[in-house]
């Protein structure tokens, strides 16, 4: 079983990203039956970031953190998406065979479309990078985030019209979704994202966290009054820091009553810490050495370029290309 997936190079990265997404890949190598890829896509960021210096040090960050937290890059192919340029041959190949109307109904341009912010190619493109980025590795299984969905369905969608239009090619990929975590809430109760400045960052100082936890809006019952669990921000988070016998203890707190939103909040604020404490040195260690980074990378790089090439020979001959 071959697993892939792509991360945006955000620089901050919160729980959201963590409990939605990262978790999950970081996971995927414990089966010895999966073969993992990983990429950090800096094509794709060009549609945002525009400032080099920040791009890089974004790539950097994020490879440190998942590195960090338990990534593995002898046992996964871990590497940089413009490492590999194939990619990019084959997004050329695949947007001959792509309709128009197929880009038109995604929501990450139609969203733009709709508050008037003028789309570029790139932004009106990106699903088909997307679909060569998973396409080109013969991916079966894609770990994503709910938001990602629809870019999985065009990518079936395209390798399948490639496959009836050039004959059997392309291997039609499918995307796993984790219920459990799909959307994380920040500290106002909305989806926890660096675009609505409600994260908690996932290496925080524990002075930030108590900052941050201490934003987390909370309606105005007294210490005394019960409260309902299934409704309290606090309660969502910390179900994922805690134990669930831990978790299930704070909602039986929360119904009695007798337990106020302070207590729970350091309850929470302990809790958090203390989850990401033991990745902590090593991020640090990594952030004071990027050689090791990009050496990593380079590693990654060389053995995705080999199995890319495989790919984009198969296609060329296919369409005739060779
Ligand atoms: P952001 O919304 O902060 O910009 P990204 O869009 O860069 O985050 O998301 C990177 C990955 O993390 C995606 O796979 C996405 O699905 C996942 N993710 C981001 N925020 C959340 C959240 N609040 N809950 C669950 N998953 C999330
Ligand atoms: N578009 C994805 C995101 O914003 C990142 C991504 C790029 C990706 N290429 C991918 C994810 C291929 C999975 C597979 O989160």
């Amino acid at each position: 079983m071959r697993y892939l997936s792509g991360i945006q190079p955000s620089g901050i990265l919160h729980l959201g990203n963590y409990f939605g997404a990262m978790r999950q890949h970081i996971r995927a190598q414990e089966n010895p039956d999966n073969e993992c890829l990983f990429f950090i896509a800096d094509y794709h960021a060009l549609t945002t970031v525009r400032d080099p210096d920040r791009l890089r040090a974004n790539v950097r960050e994020t490879a440190v953190a998942y590195l960090a937290l338990g990534l593995d890059p002898s046992r996964v192919i871990f590497f940089r998406q413009s490492d590999v340029p194939q990619v990019l041959e084959l997004a050329w190949v695949l947007s001959t065979v792509t309709p128009m109307g197929l880009l038109e109904r995604c929501h990450s341009y139609k969203d733009k479309i709709a508050r008037g912010i003028p789309a570029d190619h790139g932004l009106f493109a990106y699903p088909v990078l997307m679909a060569a980025d998973i396409l080109i590795y013969d991916a079966n299984k894609v770990p994503v985030g709910k938001d990602q969905v629809q870019h999985i369905e065009v990518t079936r969608d395209i390798a399948q019209r490639f496959n009836h239009i050039y004959g059997e090619t392309l291997t039609v990929p499918e995307y796993q979704i984790e219920e459990s975590t799909a959307v994380v809430p920040g500290i106002d109760g909305q989806k926890m994202s660096k675009s609505y400045d409600n994260t908690i960052e996932i290496f925080a100082t524990p002075k930030q966290v108590k900052k941050r936890i201490g934003r987390i809006v909370t309606d105005s019952k007294t210490v005394e009054e019960p409260k309902d669990p299934e409704t309290s921000i606090i309660v969502q988070l910390y179900r994922l820091v805690a134990t669930p016998t831990e978790a299930e203890e704070m909602a039986d707190r929360f119904r009695k009553g007798g337990y106020g939103y302070g207590d729970a909040k350091a309850e929470l604020h302990r809790k958090i810490v203390e989850y990401f404490d033991p990745y902590r040195e090593r991020w640090e260690e990594l952030r004071s050495r990027p050689d090791e980074i990009d050496a990593i990378l380079a590693d990654g790089g060389r053995r995705a370029r080999e199995l890319a090439r495989d790919c984009v020979d198969r296609v060329y001959r296919a369409c005739g290309l060779r």
